[in-house]
């Protein structure tokens, strides 16, 4: 099996921002960035060894083993019709969301994913080692090389195709973006009295150690696995200043009333 050292970005975002370095550090040689400002591009060059700014999506003499597209989902459709790649270069994207066969435009057969399951932002930094990555790929000598590549950045590489890989971006959607989305709501609750998002934060890191450790099912408190309806009327009734929130709080009461544990089940 041949393993990739030589890789070129196609694109200069928060995902390439972490991942290029991660590789590098394991010992992979990026050798180009290519993003549509070039600026960017020139911005994530000057974090890397020996790294070039790429000024188009021609890589025909660029010999590098491995091409990842991380660009915006929408957008990889159109990099993948107009990438032109050197004879065997393989090509991945990095997304959750799309599918592998987007890349099927492409010249050659050795396609797949490497999508590392983690929110990234530039202003952050991460633990690559800590976290999971879901390789796909349409070819099994491709498969066996990003299963390496990605073992030597990460402790947890697993298999996840297409199918499983939408869902597991959904379910991530709800823990990540929905849960950071209450945050902010929160916060904003808070400032509207002149108080720091600040006190909520050992809450905030209990919730979420309390969830891993002992499942979200045994985790749920609060007025709406209490049922206390009196609590309940008087939060939905504050919240009359905002019609969205107000619906928010009953919807997710609702959610959380529909899974409790059915006591019929549990004492029949
Ligand atoms: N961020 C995460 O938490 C995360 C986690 C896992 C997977 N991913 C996946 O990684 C990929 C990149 O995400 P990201 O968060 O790094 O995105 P991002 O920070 O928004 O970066 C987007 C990149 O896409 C380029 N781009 C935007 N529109 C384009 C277009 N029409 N044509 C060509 N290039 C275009 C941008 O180029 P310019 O800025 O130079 O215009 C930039 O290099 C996505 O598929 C995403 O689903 C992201």
């Amino acid at each position: 099996m041949e393993q990739i050292k030589t890789i070129a970005f196609v694109g200069a975002g928060n995902l390439a921002w972490h991942l290029a370095p991660a590789l590098e550090n394991a010992g992979h040689i990026i050798k180009y960035v290519y993003s549509q400002n070039s600026e960017n591009a020139r911005t994530l060059v000057n974090r890397l060894y020996n790294a070039e700014v790429k000024e188009d999506l021609d890589f025909s003499d660029s010999n590098c083993d491995l091409i990842i597209i991380a660009v915006k989902d929408e957008a990889i459709e159109g990099v993948a019709t107009e990438l032109i790649i050197g004879e065997n270069t393989r090509v991945v994207h990095t997304s959750g969301t799309q599918p592998m066969s987007l890349l099927g435009y492409l010249a050659t057969e050795q396609i797949g994913v490497f999508y590392p399951l983690q929110t990234f932002s530039k202003s952050r930094n991460v633990e690559f080692e800590k976290i999971p990555i879901c390789v796909e790929a349409q070819t099994p000598g491709l498969h066996e090389e990003l299963m390496v590549m990605g073992k030597a950045i990460s402790r947890k590489v697993w298999y996840v195709d297409t199918n499983d890989r939408k869902v597991l971006h959904l379910a991530a959607v709800f823990s990540c973006n929905f849960t950071n989305h209450l945050f902010l709501l929160a916060k904003e609750l808070l400032e509207r009295r002149g108080m720091d998002f600040e006190i909520l934060h050992p809450l905030i890191i209990e919730t979420v150690q309390k969830a891993i450790e002992i499942g979200p099912e045994n985790a749920q408190t609060g007025p709406a696995i209490r049922r206390d309806n009196e609590v309940i009327d008087f939060q939905k009734s504050y919240l009359s200043f905002d019609e969205g929130m107000a619906e928010l709080y009953q919807k997710l009461t609702d959610s959380i009333l529909e899974h409790l544990p059915n006591p019929e089940k549990e004492n029949p």
